[in-house]
Parts: structure tokens; C-alpha cells; sequence
């Protein structure tokens, strides 16, 4: 098992910086995830600390140590990639016992851990099949096969289930959790999907451009995104973002779009006019009024979906287009006036880009 730290890693392909200045601490058995839009960063930052990449300035360190200049074979890592790469013509036992035959581990030791990692894996009835006799997952639990018998220190794991079927997906995160509890190794999983790593993460760490935005739990970037991309990014259907301006009149705070005037809080107003985005989860949204301080907004329905166990109304408020999530068995219609209601410690406002708490005075 092991702790890994990143110190202010950089990295740069040609005049490009695509990962800026990462610091990030991982504890020792602990299981976050790096979630982000394709192309921001992860499976670069991924490479560096396997050693397969070499930043362009910054430290990796494994228990307080930096292992820059320690060759990837001599990391103690081991990476799980979506494109698993099985030798074709070696039967699963024998790409199971390939990296520690390699390696010179006594026969009996490379047997006693393929014995463990098939049990863990449930993989008996395919140790003879050639990769081509599995199928996607079966070829992905293989995979992760290999590099359980390594017992490395760390696991990265670079989206090893987005080759898989929706159902497949949900079976093999409920496994890799397993696994992990099992394990108690480090590991490091890196995803572009939120539901994977909302279910996944411990610690779930928001990148994007090369940044990280946001570290916390699933429950924290849910409930308190620092900006509007990670409030944007968390959810679905994603959070309503409303832009427009933040201004006071007399005590009270609001925030304008168009013909849309919402009162706020009246400690989150700054004292000019000021840009803002206002963010409204689906979910918090309401069709009838509630005891709680509430703001009610007017608009017609413009389309529902209805998915048997949810239902996404979409509404028009004065050009703005809100989306609440609520339960079926609405007999709303397309075109019909309504009023919702949110509650008010239910909003989120951010100002240049930072949320703004309820108790905090931009
Ligand atoms: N070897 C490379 N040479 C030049 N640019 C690269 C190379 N590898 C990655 N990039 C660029 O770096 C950025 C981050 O890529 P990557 O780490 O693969 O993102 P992600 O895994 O988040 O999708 C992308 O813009 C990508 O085009
Ligand atoms: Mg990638």
C-alpha cells in the first residue's frame, strides 16, 4: 500500500500546457477518481505517475518519497487501461502469469497468486480460453486479473470499462468496490463519466483544462460545487444555469435575466451591479409550494419526458428554459402556464466564476 502525492506537476507537448499545476494528496488505501471532459488532462497525469510520461516540472511521490527518476517497471504500479491488450495467443492462465514469469518469480509464487486473483475475480472456467473465446468484460476481469497478481502498491485505472455495455458497467463498479474493500490498495481511477465516478470515488477530483477544480466527497461536489462547470458537469439532467446580474435596491438582493427577477438571500449580494450565474438543480424544483422560504418563478410547460421512474419537465420563464426532474403522475401539458418553486437555500450563486456561500458577503 502506499501514499501519493503530486507536487505542482506540469506538463507541456510542444508550446501546449495541458496540465497546469497539480498538487494532489492521495492517503494510503483510499480510492479517488480523476473526473473530467475528454481531453482535459487525465490520462496524461495518469502516464506520469506510472513514469510512461515525463512531466515538465513538479514531483510524484510515493510515502513522502519523489520517484521521478524511477523507471515505470520499478514503480510498484499497476495500470488497468480501457484497451486491455491481452496477449492474443496466450490462454488466460498464461497471460495471468506472463508480467511475474517476466519478472523471475519462483513458479509457486506466481501460482499461489493466480490463485488468489481467480478467486477474487470469480474467473476459473476461462483460465484456458484464448482472449478471443472471452467476452468484453470477461476480457476486462482478466485484465484487472493481471494486474492483481502483480500486488502492486498502487492501481491506476485509465476508464477500463468504457469499452463494456451499460449493464456490464454497473456490474464491474460493483466489483471494483469489492475489490478495493478487499484489497485495501491505493487506487487511482480515472473517468470522463460522472455516475462512475460519483459511485466509485471516495474522493472524487473535478479537472478540467489541466486543473483540478474541485476535491471532495460525492456528496460535497454535489451539494456544494465551486463553480459553475463542476455544478454543470455533476447531475442529470444537469444543473439550470441562469446568467444575468446580481444588483441590490434597498436591502434586498436580486438577480436578473431578461424579464426574470429572483430575490436572493441578502447577504450573498455584492454592492454594484454585477454578473452572475444563478444555478437551480432539477431536482429542487418544485410544483407546489412548501413551507420552507421559497422563490416561485412563472412560465409555461414547453415538453415533458417521461421515464417511468422520473419525469423531466421542461419550462420556459421568460425566455430562460428550466429543466425540473420530478415524479411521474404530473398532468401537466405542453403549453400549459405553471409556477414552480424552489427553496431558497436550495440555490447556488456564483460570481466570477466562485460560489458564493449564504453567509458569505461577496
Ligand atoms: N503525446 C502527445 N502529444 C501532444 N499532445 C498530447 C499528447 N498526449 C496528449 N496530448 C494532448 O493533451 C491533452 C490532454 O490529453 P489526455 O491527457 O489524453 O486527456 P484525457 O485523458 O482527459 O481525455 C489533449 O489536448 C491531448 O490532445
Ligand atoms: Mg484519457
Amino acid at each position: 500500500m502506499a501514499k501519493l502525492d503530486l507536487h505542482h506537476i506540469q506538463k507541456q507537448f510542444g508550446s501546449t500546457r495541458v496540465l497546469q499545476d497539480i498538487s494532489l494528496s492521495v492517503s494510503d488505501g483510499a480510492f479517488i477518481v480523476l473526473l473530467g471532459p475528454s481531453g482535459c488532462g487525465k490520462s496524461t497525469l495518469l502516464r506520469i505517475i506510472a513514469g510512461l510520461d515525463v512531466q515538465t516540472a513538479g514531483s510524484v511521490l510515493i510515502d513522502g518519497k519523489p520517484i521521478d527518476h524511477v523507471a515505470p517497471r520499478d514503480r510498484d504500479m499497476a495500470m488497468v487501461f480501457q484497451q486491455y491488450a491481452l496477449y492474443p495467443h496466450l490462454t488466460v492462465r498464461e497471460n495471468l502469469a506472463f508480467g511475474l514469469t517476466m519478472r523471475k518469480e519462483p513458479a509457486t509464487v506466481i501460482q499461489t497468486r493466480i490463485k488468489e486473483a481467480v478467486d477474487l475475480l470469480e474467473i476459473h472456467p476461462l483460465l484456458d480460453r484464448l482472449p478471443k473465446e472471452l467476452s468484453g468484460g470477461q476480457r476486462q476481469r482478466v485484465a484487472m486479473g493481471r494486474a492483481i497478481v502483480r500486488k502492486p502498491k498502487l492501481f491506476l485505472f485509465d476508464e477500463p470499462l468504457s469499452n463494456l455495455d451499460a449493464r456490464l458497467r454497473g456490474t464491474m463498479r460493483i466489483e471494483l468496490q469489492k475489490l478495493h474493500k478487499r484489497l485495501g490498495i491505493t487506487m487511482v481511477y480515472v473517468t470522463h463519466d460522472q455516475i462512475e465516478a460519483m459511485t466509485l470515488g471516495e474522493t472524487i477530483v473535478i479537472m478540467d483544462h489541466g486543473n483540478i477544480l474541485q476535491v471532495g466527497s460525492s456528496e460535497e461536489i454535489y451539494r456544494q460545487p465551486n463553480t459553475p462547470f463542476v455544478a454543470g458537469f455533476i447531475g442529470h439532467p444537469p444543473m439550470n444555469l441562469l446568467e444575468g446580474n446580481v444588483t441590490t435596491d434597498q436591502q434586498t438582493c436580486y438577480f436578473h435575466t431578461g424579464n426574470l427577477r429572483i430575490t436572493l438571500p441578502i447577504h450573498s449580494c455584492p454592492p454594484t451591479l454585477t454578473s452572475a450565474v444563478l444555478g437551480i438543480r432539477p431536482e429542487d424544483i418544485h410544483l407546489t409550494s412548501s413551507e420552507t422560504p421559497e422563490i416561485t418563478i412563472s412560465g409555461t410547460v414547453e415538453c415533458i419526458e417521461n421515464l417511468g421512474a422520473d419525469l423531466f419537465m421542461y419550462v420556459l420563464a421568460q425566455e430562460q428554459r428550466i429543466v425540473l426532474r420530478t415524479a411521474p403522475g404530473q398532468h401537466k401539458q405542453p403549453g400549459e402556464a405553471i409556477t414552480i418553486h424552489v427553496p431558497r437555500n436550495r440555490l447556488h450563486l456564483f460570481i466570477d466564476g466562485q460560489r458564493i456561500e449564504r453567509n458569505q458577503t461577496p
